[in-house]
């Protein structure tokens, strides 16, 4: 059996398809929503709204780049959640309207496991058990990951997702959304000494972003008072300085994570591991302590079909399907 999944990816602001035969994939559409730009976030209606108008285009490019057709397909995947709700509605509606017509499996997919499941598209993999920070535009979270559907959350955000902390940062500095690529950019030829931050201390294993957002706010206020072009003149090193300090408290835990389980095979994943600051700072550590480390290919950090894809063709294999009557779930636990 050479399984052939169409999966469909609708959380957020980009609408995905992806083919995977026998768990190779075989293409990756993505359609950004630039909709959102002149409005700073993502605006949920907007988002359902393109996702309609892209959805199928995507799915015929995916289907059509991969030399294949509706008929040999032998199963439709979504991701269920967790998002928003009205642009998950748009992926599930379509992957069981496709998957009645034709007569075959739906395979509901978990967004955030998939982004974990990321790291078996192309080698090196993993292996089990190994630590995974996933760390999106919603989320942040160290996940113990025992197989390749058997996962648990061992540490996670109690307020902000350190995406958020990246992009209400970069829009207090007057920044175009989303912000976290544009600081990256920033922080590249920057001093990251220029400005400390303090850090708000979580029990355990658990972040908090909400208190730098604030620090930063009143830190930018304060400087713009001594000089009006404050930002303007110092953009570099202020986004450098920012950067090293959210990569630090994302680190800190890690190599928490790390001791406590001994565990040495260490991935990131998620809209954020796409960071330059992140990817370099994981690199050194992990070659100090002695981790392998695990950094997805840029197409796969932020938002995809492919990433639903792996993850449907194990859900596959495993026989785990869904029944026709299956809802979205803004919230998804992993
Ligand atoms: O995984 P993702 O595409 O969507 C969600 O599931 O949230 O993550 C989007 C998040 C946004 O907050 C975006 O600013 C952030 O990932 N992001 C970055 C970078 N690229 C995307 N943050 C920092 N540096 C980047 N290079
Ligand atoms: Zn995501």
């Amino acid at each position: 059996m050479h399984p052939v999944i169409l999966a469909i990816e609708s959380s957020c602001d980009e609408t995905s398809a992806s083919v995977i035969l026998n768990g190779k994939v075989l293409n990756n559409i993505i359609a950004t929503q630039a909709v959102h730009q002149k409005y700073g976030g993502v605006v949920p209606e907007l988002a359902s709204r393109a996702h309609q108008q892209n959805i199928v285009a995507v799915v015929d490019e995916a289907l059509q780049k991969s030399g294949l057709t509706q008929r040999d397909l032998h199963a439709v995947a979504f991701t269920r959640g967790p998002g928003l709700m009205g642009a998950l509605l748009v992926g599930v509606s379509f992957a069981k309207g496709l998957a009645m017509a034709l007569n075959i499996p739906l395979i509901e997919v978990n967004h955030m496991q998939a982004h974990v499941l990321a790291h078996f598209i192309d080698p090196p993999q993993p292996d089990f058990p190994f630590l995974c920070l996933t760390v999106s535009g919603g989320h942040t979270q160290i996940v113990l990951v025992k197989s390749h559907l058997d996962m648990t959350v061992i540490g996670q955000t109690q307020d902000d997702a350190v995406g958020e902390a990246f992009d209400k940062a970069a829009k207090i500095m007057g920044l175009p959304y989303p912000g976290g690529p544009l600081i990256d950019k920033y922080a590249q030829l920057g001093n990251a000494n220029a400005y400390k931050f303090s850090e708000t201390n979580m029990p355990g294993l658990d972040f908090s972003f909400s208190g730098i957002k604030t620090a930063f706010l009143y830190f930018l206020r304060d400087e713009k008072l001594k000089n009006p072009r404050f930002v303007e003149e110092n953009v570099n090193d202020i986004c450098a300085s920012l950067q090293r300090h959210l990569v630090n408290m994302l680190m800190t835990r890690l190599v928490q994570a790390a001791e406590q389980t001994g565990i040495r095979d260490i991935a990131i994943a998620g809209g954020v591991s796409a960071n330059a600051g992140l990817r370099k700072t994981l690199k050194e550590v992990g070659e100090k302590k002695g981790w392998r480390i695990f950094i997805p290919a840029l197409e796969y950090c932020t938002d995809n079909a492919a990433m639903i894809a792996m993850a449907a063709h194990f859900k596959y294999l495993d026989g785990n399907f869904s029944t026709l009557d299956v809802a979205p779930l803004a919230r998804m636990p992993i």
